[in-house]
Formats: C-alpha cells, sequence, structure tokens
C-alpha cells in the first residue's frame, strides 16, 4: 500500500484550500468538488503541462474547446444513448443503490442485507432542458465525454487547418457522469475534466500508434512526478473494452485506495467517425458502425496515393484531471522527522506544478522598509514570468515556512533586517527540497529564479 492516506490528503485538502465538497454549508452535493485557492492554481498547471507537451511541443496537433451541451443526436449515433450504462442494484432494506459489481457476495455494502433488487441497466448521462419549454424534445445533454464533438469538428479542423494524417485534436474540458457510487474523494465524481487527444492515422497503422502513444503517456506521467513502479499497464481484456474500442491499455496508478485507472489509451478505430458519416458504404467503414441516415456528412479524408476517400482511425489517450491532481498529490505528500525530532509535513510536488513558486517573507510585518523591500521583490519576480509569486505576510516566519512547505512552495525568499541595513541588498533563499537556506543579491534573485524554475 502506498504511504499517503486518503485522510491525510483529505486533510491537507481542506485545511489548506485545496479542495473543498460542493455545497458543503448545505452538507454538501454527493460526487461534486470545488478547487480553492490552491487547487486551482495546481489544476490549471496540470492542464497547461498537458497542452504544452501535446499542443506546442510537438508539431503534429491542433487544440479545440467545444461546447457542454451536446445534441441528442450525437450521443444517439456515438453509441451512448444505448449503451453508456452500468447495472445498478437496490437494497431494499436501507434503500441504498450500488454498482452491481460493487456488490461482493449478494450483499449490500452498506447494511450487509442479502435482500437486493436484480441488477438493471442505469444511464450515467446527464439531460437537460434547452430552451423555455420543457418537453420530451427539447432536451440536450451534458457531454459524458469531451471526444465527441472533436469527431463532430473533424471536417472543420482539417479544411482550416489543411492537416493530414497522422495527426490529432486536443481537448481539455468538463465532463459529467450520473455514476451510481460517486467515491475515493475526487477520484469517481460526477463532474470531472478530461485531458482527451483523438489522434487520427491511417486503417492498419493504429496497432503501431497505441504502443507508441502508451509509452508517451507513461514518460508525461513520470515528468509530473510519478514513479514508474507506481504505473501499472493494464491491457484490458476484450469483455472489458467499452463499446467503440478494439483495444485499450489503462495505464493504473498506486492511489491511496487501490491500484486504479489513471488514464485510458483506446484504439477506437473509425468508429466515431463512420458513426457520424453518412456515406458509410461508400467508404467501407468497419462492420460495427450503424448505417446513418440523418448526418449530412463525409467525415472522411481523400489518400493521394490510392484516390480514394477514407475514414481514419483513431487512437485516444484520454485523462482525468482530477484523478492526475490526486495522483500528483499522493505521490508528493511527503512527512520528515527532523533532526530536533519534530516531524514537517511536505508537498515534493515538481516545480512546475507548485501553486506557489515563490512566497516572499517580510521578516516584521510592521517594520514599514522591510515590506515595502518585499513588495518590490514580488512585483520584479512576477515579471519573470515564473508563475505566481506570493506576498506572504503571515507574521512568523517559522509559520510561513512550514505553510509553504505543506502547499509545496519550492522556494521562499526572506527579507529581513540586513536587507534594508546593508548595500547591495540581499535576501534569504530556503529551499522546500533540502531546507538549506542561502544569501543572495536581490538584483540577482530574478536570473537565478528563472533558471531555478527552468529545470524540471
Ligand atoms: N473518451 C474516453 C473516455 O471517456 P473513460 O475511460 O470513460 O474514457 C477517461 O474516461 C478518463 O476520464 C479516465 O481514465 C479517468 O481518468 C477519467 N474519468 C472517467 N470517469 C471519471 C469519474 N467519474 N470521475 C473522475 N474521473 C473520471
Amino acid at each position: 500500500m502506498p504511504a499517503t492516506s486518503m485522510e491525510q490528503l483529505v486533510s491537507l485538502c481542506k485545511r489548506r484550500g485545496f479542495i473543498f465538497q460542493s455545497a458543503d454549508i448545505y452538507g454538501g452535493l454527493q460526487g461534486v468538488y470545488d478547487f480553492g485557492p490552491l487547487g486551482v492554481e495546481l489544476k490549471n498547471n496540470l492542464k497547461a503541462a498537458w497542452w504544452r507537451a501535446m499542443v506546442y511541443e510537438r508539431d503534429d496537433i491542433e487544440g479545440l474547446d467545444a461546447s457542454i451541451l451536446t445534441h441528442q443526436k450525437v450521443l444517439h449515433y456515438s453509441g451512448h444513448e444505448e449503451t453508456f450504462t452500468d447495472p445498478l442494484q437496490d437494497c431494499k432494506k436501507c434503500k441504498n443503490r450500488f454498482r452491481a459489481d460493487h456488490v461482493k457476495d449478494g450483499k449490500c455494502p452498506e447494511c450487509g442485507s442479502t435482500d437486493l433488487t436484480e441488477p438493471r441497466m442505469f444511464n450515467l448521462m446527464f439531460k437537460t432542458a434547452v430552451g423555455p419549454v420543457e418537453d420530451s424534445g427539447n432536451f440536450a445533454y451534458l457531454r459524458p465525454e469531451t471526444a465527441q464533438a472533436i469527431f463532430t469538428q473533424f471536417k472543420n479542423v482539417v479544411d482550416a487547418t489543411a492537416r493530414k494524417v497522422p495527426f490529432g485534436i486536443a481537448q481539455i474540458g468538463k465532463s459529467f457522469r450520473n455514476e451510481i457510487t460517486p467515491r475515493n474523494f475526487i477520484f469517481r465524481v460526477r463532474e470531472f475534466e478530461q485531458m482527451e487527444l483523438e489522434f487520427f492515422v491511417k486503417p492498419g497503422t493504429d496497432l503501431d500508434w497505441i504502443e507508441k502513444w502508451k509509452e508517451a503517456r507513461i514518460n508525461w506521467w513520470i515528468e509530473q512526478g510519478l514513479k514508474r513502479e507506481n504505473i501499472h499497464v493494464h491491457d484490458v481484456e476484450k469483455e472489458e473494452l467499452a463499446h467503440y474500442s478494439k483495444k485499450t491499455y489503462d495505464l493504473e496508478y498506486q492511489f491511496p485506495h487501490g491500484i486504479e485507472e489513471l488514464e485510458g489509451i483506446a484504439d477506437r478505430t473509425d468508429y466515431d467517425l463512420g458513426n457520424h458519416t453518412r456515406y458509410q458504404k461508400e467508404l467501407n467503414i468497419s462492420a460495427h458502425v450503424h448505417e446513418n441516415k440523418e448526418s449530412d456528412s463525409k467525415l472522411a479524408l481523400f489518400d493521394d496515393e490510392t484516390k480514394k476517400w477514407f475514414v481514419p482511425w483513431v487512437i485516444e489517450p484520454s485523462a482525468g484531471v482530477e484523478r492526475g491532481v490526486l495522483a500528483v498529490m499522493t505521490e508528493a505528500y511527503t512527512e520528515e522527522k527532523l533532526p530536533n525530532g519534530e516531524m514537517r509535513t511536505v508537498l515534493k510536488l515538481k516545480k512546475h506544478l507548485a501553486p506557489v513558486k515563490v512566497a516572499v517573507i517580510p521578516l516584521k510585518r510592521n517594520n514599514a522598509d522591510i515590506v515595502k523591500l518585499a513588495h518590490e521583490i514580488k512585483t520584479e519576480l512576477l515579471k519573470t514570468g515564473i508563475g505566481r509569486v506570493m506576498f506572504e505576510d503571515s507574521g512568523n516566519i517559522g509559520k510561513a515556512y512550514r505553510r509553504h512547505d505543506e502547499i509545496g512552495t519550492p522556494i521562499c525568499v526572506t527579507v529581513d533586517f540586513e536587507s534594508i541595513e546593508k548595500q547591495p541588498a540581499t535576501v534569504t533563499i530556503r529551499n522546500r527540497d533540502t531546507m538549506a537556506q542561502e544569501r543572495i543579491k536581490v538584483s540577482d534573485l530574478p536570473a537565478y529564479l528563472k533558471a531555478f524554475f527552468a529545470t524540471k
């Protein structure tokens, strides 16, 4: 089992302002969480690292930010209306509901009763009324995955960018699933964000590409701080595959509650582009695609070599942002015994993920010169573009170090009497991981910190 427990993480998240239960003051909305002042920074940093790796560092991927409200037909032809379901069982005694695969030995997980209903299928999509009249025809779905709009906008993106396969479309955004049993803090929730890439390839090259993407994604997670030995690759059994997939690797992580899926990398074949296309017969699309008479599209590309139209196949690496946050926090959370016997909690996040990069701390909050210099330093450091620099006015240096260790701030800069009394002005910088302190000229600080944050 991992050294970090879920209780330690939940407590830190609430105490320091990473994550709160939604509608806490009304008893909470189950399976829904809000990201607080530090959580939003960590989440944004993780998403920025993904976007950078996908869209900026490669030359074969474009971005998209599509709507959450999704036309019913899209999710009809994608197969979600029919197959995006979980079997659920009711306990007749305590009246709770469970996913059938969470019921062990026919016993209610809550009260132990064996008086349960037979499993029945439950669709996980949220519906909402569109427009002022609430009737059965006027509804849209909240998307259950970000992927579908990438497929429906495929032709527009290709026409606008003149892309040829292999190439991908990346998107980060909210998805919604009415999970029967949300659980394990932010691991299984009803509202979450996905970072999804749909990578379009020529038919027949899909199995090579899924291997390449598996390796690329493992390496990316290692760059985010996860240890290789905590990432497990699960080759999903045929019976367990999603309705659209021919082959899937799950990257699983050693979460505090057990080894579970962090990201899926699926071979979606031509299933989605095929299903949203009207011209399946003439395009020789795979047999598992349904005939589509309602769409007006031909989601196909022209092959200059064979002089034929073809529907690209798709490899999809799809990761959950909340699960990513949980994984990097699990890995980073450390409790250390200091030489004086005291314990310190440190969040050893990778620098680029840390919510606060630098805390500038005035040793005396009532000394106007010290406070003024601390403000000036903060303003100068912000110009370097390293990220959030915080003026930390807690008034107690020991407390400030403890707080910034716990929230993972890599560097604290302390402005003291020597800083204002001697020329050239100097400050103390303290490293989170080593706790080493050194004095450095104020004029050298921007270059020093820029270099420090430029390395991984
Ligand atoms: N487009 C493919 C797709 O949605 P998925 O395996 O259902 O595939 C992909 O979801 C990722 O989204 C998962 O690996 C997980 O990280 C995240 N995810 C799925 N359901 C989630 C939930 N209820 N709560 C939090 N994250 C979830």
